[in-house]
């Protein structure tokens, strides 16, 4: 039988470590895994439980996570830690941006432990409520359990208190179920307990840990959740577990969108961040990354080896081969092969930008084609128009940046270079080789190039005895090469 848990009266997240290891100049739990920074998953977690109130405690590098943490979450309490150590300390102060009255569940989890579901932290917080616990701490059972906290296990299976790694005996390091560090607790309990744990141990610091011993002495239930889940209370603390954890994630997030009705043709080599959204019947084939705010709909095909940045992909709509940032392609459009779009391309339904085309801030109308090597950048294009192989619009001066506007239903022919500011009218067509400075009228024809001129028997007279001259003469049926022009 399920208990439903009652929303956390808080959760803290714990945020002041240095994480020395990862060797960075940016605070560890700013790195990012599934296009999110991990305390933007620990956030993200905490806040799916609807918590009354939501705290980070800060210290190493204060100033860049707090702006982040505000920047994803604005209405974050962030509680600066001080020069006292320790997980104890962290909640203390914590609890101290908390009403010193606050009753209920006060769950604790770390900044730098990105794969803790919301679903664990409600079992853990339905567990301790249905239970009745002071304290609750989620554990796992590790081969390894070198340098985690142990649990000492009552023999009725409550808890009866945790050692820290460094402070433990012999018999103590053979136990293998370990502290993850995520906890609920009774608020009240966690206060007066925390107001007598002292700095008297193997490291010096205020131990969290030490709350679970003494709400037992206190004549509080301790108890444990384990759970089989290993990677969910793994953190992370050098960048080789960073891209472990990373990997695992990207994997569960795909497994997801399978079990939802995406084909992922080779999840090994398609990354997707938890931000993007995919609708049923999508395929996505091998080589592909779906970053940031990506969304994509039912019977699109995206892929081989494409990257979408912030991109809206319509229904039935194909990217092959392509990369594409804060774009939207209509339904049934098609992009690519190596195609680069670039920010604010607008592909209308049943459009195409071809092979090895760039845009950038571009509007192409519905059904219209930009299919092969060219350059589109600040430009309107209408609906149903052509534009031939090798069209470029030359939107830049040197100084300033000007559009071009190309109407509805208009055809250009091969290498046009559009001068912009220049307006086409619907209908126009333009010729060859056209340089476009002037505007062209609606169903006008734009020509630029003087006339060709045919000068007979040029090679023979300018290059004799040359193979070119040979090959002439044979295709024009002379014996020999004849001198004739001028
Ligand atoms: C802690 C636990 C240990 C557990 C392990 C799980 C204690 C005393 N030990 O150990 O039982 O097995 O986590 O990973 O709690 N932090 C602060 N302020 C501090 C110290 C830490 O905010 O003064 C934060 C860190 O940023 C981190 C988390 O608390 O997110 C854990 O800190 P860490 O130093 O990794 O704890 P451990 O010593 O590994
Ligand atoms: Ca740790």
């Amino acid at each position: 039988m399920s208990v439903e848990a009652t929303t956390p009266a808080a959760v803290i997240v714990l945020a002041a470590g240095a994480g020395t290891r990862m060797k960075s100049a940016k605070p560890k739990i700013l790195h990012e895994i599934g296009g999110r920074s991990m305390v933007g998953h620990a956030i993200a977690a905490a806040k799916g439980l609807d918590p009354e109130r939501l705290v980070a405690v800060v210290r190493f590098e204060r100033d860049i996570v707090v702006k982040h943490l505000l920047d994803i979450e604005p209405g974050i309490v962030i509680a600066d830690q001080d020069e006292i150590p320790g997980t104890g300390r962290a909640v203390q102060v914590g609890l101290d941006q908390l009403p010193a009255d606050l009753e209920g569940t006060i769950v604790v989890t770390y900044g730098d432990v990105p794969l803790l579901t919301t679903e664990l932290i409600g079992e853990l917080v339905t567990a301790h409520e249905s239970e009745g616990n002071a304290v609750t701490v989620l554990t796992a059972e590790l081969s390894d359990p070198t340098g985690y906290g142990r649990i000492v296990r009552a023999t009725d299976g409550t808890v009866e208190g945790i050692v820290e790694h460094k402070d433990a005996s012999e018999d103590q390091r053979a136990i293998h179920e370990v502290n993850s560090g995520i906890y609920a607790f009774d608020a009240e309990v966690l206060r007066d307990a925390l107001s007598s744990v002292t700095t008297d141990n193997a490291q010096g610091e205020m131990y969290l840990t030490d709350v679970l011993g003494i709400a037992r002495t206190g004549g509080g239930r301790v108890a444990a959740v384990v759970t089989s889940d290993r990677w969910q209370v793994e953190g992370a603390n050098d960048r080789v577990q960073l891209s472990a954890l990373g990997k695992e994630m990207n994997r569960r997030i795909l497994e997801g969108w399978m079990r939802s009705g995406v084909t992922i043709i080779d999840p090994d080599t398609t990354w997707i961040d938890a931000s993007v959204a995919l609708s049923p019947d999508v395929t996505i084939k091998p080589g592909t990354q779906l970053h940031g705010s990506t969304a994509i709909g039912t019977g699109a095909v995206v892929g081989p080896d494409t990257t979408l940045v912030d991109t809206h992909v319509g229904q039935n709509a194909e990217v092959k081969r392509s990369d594409v940032t804060s774009s939207d392609i209509g339904a049934g459009a098609s992009v690519g092969p190596f195609a680069y779009l670039r920010p604010k391309t607008q592909l209308g339904e049943a459009g195409k930008i071809g092979a090895f085309y760039e845009t950038k801030n571009v509007t192409v109308g519905r059904g219209s084609k930009l299919s092969h090597l060219g350059y589109a950048g600040d430009a309107e294009i209408g609906e149903y128009t052509n534009i031939g192989c090798g069209n470029i619009t030359a939107n830049y001066d040197g100084v300033n940046k000007h559009r071009t506007t190309i109407g509805s239903h208009v055809r250009t022919s091969s290498n046009t270079v559009f001068i912009a500011p220049v307006t086409i009218g619907d209908g126009a067509y333009t010729a060859a080789g056209a340089i476009v400075r002037k505007d062209v009228p609606a169903g006008a024809l734009a020509l630029s190039v003087a006339p060709q001129a045919n000068k007979e028997g040029w090679t023979a007279a300018k290059r004799p005895g040359s193979p070119a001259a040979q090959a002439a003469a044979s295709a024009l049926g002379h014996a020999s090469p004849t001198p004739s022009a001028d």
